[in-house]
């Protein structure tokens, strides 16, 4: 029994530490009721997730584009003082949690361009099969 309970936490620990992927990303754009929003289906915040980062939530291609999603400083405060359109730090897209970066994401898909604002999607994404990207469990 106390074994039992020892392999419970270790595959927790061992689950929570895995990297993200396509499922986790279309959790959270559920959650943000991103799912179907402006006719995009969530698989789409997967395939830019993928195409922008391999789903690395540190990433930083260039210095002024963060995280997963690569939302530029455009969008996001890179110094005290500023007020960008999502109202959070650029470093709070670097970290693990995801949900406040889909927020940004959500803020950003509201303007015209919607995904067409991010060149990986249009370039990997956009009018594709993203059959891979369907999260079964
Ligand atoms: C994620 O991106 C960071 C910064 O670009 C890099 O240092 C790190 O090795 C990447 N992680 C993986 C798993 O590729
Ligand atoms: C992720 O961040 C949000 C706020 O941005 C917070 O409500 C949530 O509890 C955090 N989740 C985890 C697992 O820390």
């Amino acid at each position: 029994m106390k074994i039992c309970i020892l392999l419970i936490f270790l595959g927790i620990c061992v689950r929570r530490s895995e990297a993200l992927g396509a499922c986790d990303v279309i959790e959270a754009a559920r959650i943000a009721m991103l799912d179907g929003f402006k006719g995009y289906s969530a698989e789409n915040y997967a395939c830019l997730a993928n195409s922008a980062s391999q789903y690395n939530t540190s990433f930083q291609g260039s210095p002024s584009e963060y995280g997963m999603f690569q939302i530029s400083n455009f969008w996001c405060n890179s110094k005290s003082g500023e007020n960008n359109p999502c109202g959070i730090s650029c470093a709070k897209l670097m970290d693990s949690n995801i949900s406040d970066d889909i927020q940004c994401v959500k803020r950003i898909v509201q303007d015209p361009k919607g995904l067409d604002s991010w060149d990986p999607w249009v370039n990997s994404c956009k009018g594709r099969d993203l059959i891979g990207f369907i999260c079964k469990t």
